[in-house]
């Protein structure tokens, strides 16, 4: 029996530039595509859906010049997305030609509602040609990934079966999405669990899971899915997407990262481990996300957990004097460990006489206690009046407390 190994790191796969891409207004021509491959290959993700090669030319274009250019031998895996049809597979087939290691990506529908009103086709036709377009998609790619889509609104029972079929055409990763952005963590990690119980030749293909953030559980149901033996992860940078976006690559990266003791067992590994849960260089993520929002015109909220301009800013006295006295007081991560070189210390009204000594002698003012005293109480009051406070404030505020004694 053909047993597909398990792998000890979670591999990422990035779709960024096809369902990512897929939401309003985040259009990029073939160009911008290539320059954001480029840069999820030194990112490190493991799989890069480039994008539905069938779809237009453009998008055909976009993927075999990714496949030229990043699906070097030791580059990723460059996917093109395929509907299960022969001519989206030929065309997938036909765009990925050019990379070292190229996988397609072919899908169905297969709950019940897509099959009545999407598909119109019974439960046996679709078996039957998932079953059909893997086989043929693996006549072009020993590399195939077969998703059920709408899985998580599918029966059960009915998955497994299409799941079975799939696998024994020659799928060698089977994708689960949470098409709809339905499911709950609990209920996600028990549909995997399922499928590795249900599933006879489960143990031959890789358990990918995919999803979408419609209420807000995305990343949650991915680390649910990974505790009950998902291996692959599906996301975009930024969690870019169709409607609520998909699920987001730096936040489900990060939490794998930084919660990587808990996490570890499920990997087989003991809790001490310090090795990486996934070959992501954590280091390029922030360059990352300012290349996708700068190019897909898509704004980062301010507050967004790892990449927001707020996620290691620090704006409450309390928490100032905190992290100046020891970072881990307040943070859980590293702003290097995503490639920020510092914590930025937002100063404002709620900030205290620690962070503001602090910032002041950064910028080069070492004042007496008086001095510091009568600038601390300008500052207070310039700070009811302003937001944000910035450096020139600071200096203007030194200056004059300076000059004045
Ligand atoms: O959300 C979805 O179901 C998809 C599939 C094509 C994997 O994007
Ligand atoms: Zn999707």
């Amino acid at each position: 029996m053909n047993k597909q190994p398990q792998t000890d790191r979670i591999i990422i796969f990035d779709t960024t530039l096809r369902d990512g891409e897929q939401c309003p207004g985040a259009t990029l021509n073939v160009d911008e595509k290539l320059v954001i491959a480029r840069q999820l290959a030194r990112l490190g993700v493991d799989v890069i859906e480039a994008g539905f090669a069938f779809a237009s030319p453009g998008d055909f274009e976009a993927v075999e010049k990714i496949a030229k250019a990043v699906g070097t031998e030791d580059g990723p895996v460059i996917c093109s997305l395929a509907r299960a049809i022969k001519a989206d597979i030929q065309a997938a087939a036909a765009a990925i030609k050019p990379a070292a290691k190229g996988r397609i990506h072919t899908f169905i529908s297969t709950s019940d509602i897509h099959l009545e009103y999407q598909l119109k086709k019974s439960k046996a036709e679709v078996l039957a040609i998932a079953e059909e377009m893997v086989a043929y998609a693996k006549s072009f790619v020993d590399d195939v990934e077969f998703s059920t889509m709408d899985a998580t609104r599918t029966d059960p029972e009915y998955l497994y079966q299409v799941l079975e079929r799939a696998i024994a055409a020659g799928a060698t990763t089977i994708n689960i999405p949470d098409t709809v952005g339905y499911t709950t963590p609990s209920e996600f990690g028990a549909l995997i669990k399922g499928i590795k119980d249900n599933v006879p030749n489960i143990d031959q293909a890789i358990i990918s899971v995919h999803g979408h953030n419609d209420i807000g559980l995305a990343v949650a149901n991915f680390l649910e899915a990974v505790k009950n033996g998902a291996r692959q992860l599906e996301c975009a940078i930024n969690g870019i997407g169709e409607r609520a976006g998909n699920t987001a690559l730096e936040e489900v990266v990060m939490a794998l990262h930084v919660r990587r003791q808990y996490y570890n067992p499920f990997l087989g590994r003991p809790v001490e481990s310090e090795a990486p849960l996934t070959n992501i260089d954590t280091r390029q993520i922030y360059k990352t996300s300012r290349l996708v929002s700068n190019l897909t015109g898509m704004l980062v909220q301010p507050n967004k957990a790892i990449v927001g301009a707020n996620a290691f800013a620090h704006e409450s006295g309390i928490h100032q004097d905190g992290v100046l006295k020891n970072r881990l007081t307040y943070e859980i991560m590293d702003a290097q460990s995503i490639g920020l070189t510092e914590n930025q210390i937002v100063l404002g009204k709620h900030s205290g006489r620690n962070a503001f000594r602090t910032r002041l002698r950064e910028l080069g003012f070492e004042l007496s206690e008086t001095e510091l005293n009568k600038a601390f109480i300008r500052f207070k009051e310039l700070a009811d009046k302003k937001k944000e406070i910035s450096d020139w404030d600071l200096e203007a505020i030194a200056n004059d407390e300076t000059q004045q004694t």
